[in-house]
């Protein structure tokens, strides 16, 4: 089916302001058997009206063996393609077809290919943000949640493509003493965090621990009390006995550190500053209106080829079985 989003009409399209969209599309979940899958930079009012909502691997988990009709998915378009991939007899919706990532863009397929070619004795080991071609290509995914065991699972002297997050694989190398060879790209938001910034925060506010995504430069991370994935920061922010906390990720992840801990004040890194360029433009594209749209009309439908749908399963599969075996 054609995706009418595509169509000029569609553009067009305007809700009714007086409409309650929390009501309305929670009306729309339940008639039409939908459930709604949130990542944890969505903003406030999306988390909020989320059915679960978690970080890359959970969504993966929860995609797989959701028994929905509709699996909407408020995230990016590789993690919607990776719920389709996972549970392809579901009809994946996804608020806005444009919602892409500047991480998955730094690692096009043909030039992937080249690389790997460049590499034959090597396995590929691929973060999970990133295109099914390149999912395709690749031997193992991982997220942040499990790329350190699931390197670690690999024999130390195997060889190791790590692609497409040169910040996390640089973090990976440190963590594990590999030597994986490094796939040259980055996401735009955790790079952006300023070190000269955080040395000046943490000198403000020397109580608070610092806890940084692992996407984020090595310089950053060299200053982190704490590293994980949206996961791992929240949980570590929840168990802690600290009170504060400066937070080195997309700022959508404060709204449930705020919310599982109000005791406890988070800041975002850099601080209140004029631009908002740790806030992922493409995880904010979706909006409550585009959500009850996407239900309402069943569009904009996340499509995929089944030959695309079997190659780029495999990988995806192996990274699932082997986060159920460390108990991920
Ligand atoms: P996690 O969801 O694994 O924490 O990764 C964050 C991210 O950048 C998602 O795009
Ligand atoms: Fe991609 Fe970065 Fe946005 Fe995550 S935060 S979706 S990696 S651009």
């Amino acid at each position: 089916m054609k995706n009418i989003l595509l169509d000029k009409g569609w553009l067009n399209l305007r809700v009714d302001p007086s409409l309650d969209l929390i009501k309305e599309i929670n009306y729309l979940k339940k008639k039409k058997n939908a459930v709604l899958l949130a990542h944890y930079y969505q903003n406030a009012d999306i988390q909020d009206v989320a059915d679960y909502i978690g970080d890359s691997l959970g969504l993966a988990q929860e995609a797989q063996k959701s028994t929905s009709d509709i699996i909407l998915f408020a995230g990016v378009h590789f993690m919607a393609e990776t719920a389709k991939i996972l549970n392809p007899t579901k009809k994946v919706l996804i608020p806005d077809l444009k919602a892409g990532c500047s991480l998955a863009d730094s690692c096009p397929p043909d030039k992937f290919s080249e690389f790997k070619a460049n590499h034959p004795d090597h396995i590929v080991i691929t973060y999970i943000n990133c295109t099914a071609d390149i999912k395709a290509l690749s031997d193992i995914i991982c997220t942040s949640s499990n790329a350190v065991q699931i390197v670690e699972s690999l024999p130390k002297d195997q060889k190791i493509i790590f692609a497409p997050d040169k910040n996390l694989g640089a973090y990976i190398n440190k963590k594990t003493g590999r030597n994986m060879v490094l796939w040259d790209g980055a996401c735009m938001v955790h790079e952006i965090f300023s070190l000269e910034k955080l040395i000046k925060l943490k000198a403000q506010n020397p109580k608070a621990k610092i806890i940084a995504h692992p996407e984020c430069e090595a310089a950053i991370l060299d200053h982190a009390d704490f590293i994980g994935s949206t996961t791992a920061l929240l949980n570590y922010s929840k168990k802690s006995a600290d009170k504060e906390f400066i937070v080195l990720t997309e700022t959508g992840i404060l709204h449930q550190m705020q919310k599982s801990s109000p005791d406890k004040t988070f800041i975002p890194a850099p601080p209140n500053n004029n631009c908002a360029c740790n806030d992922c433009p493409y995880m904010k594209l979706n909006t409550l209106e585009k959500i009850y749209i996407a239900l309402l009309h069943e569009q904009p439908e996340l499509l995929m080829s089944d030959e695309m749908i079997e190659k780029a399963k495999k990988p995806i599969l192996k990274m699932l079985d082997l986060s159920a075996k460390f108990g991920l």
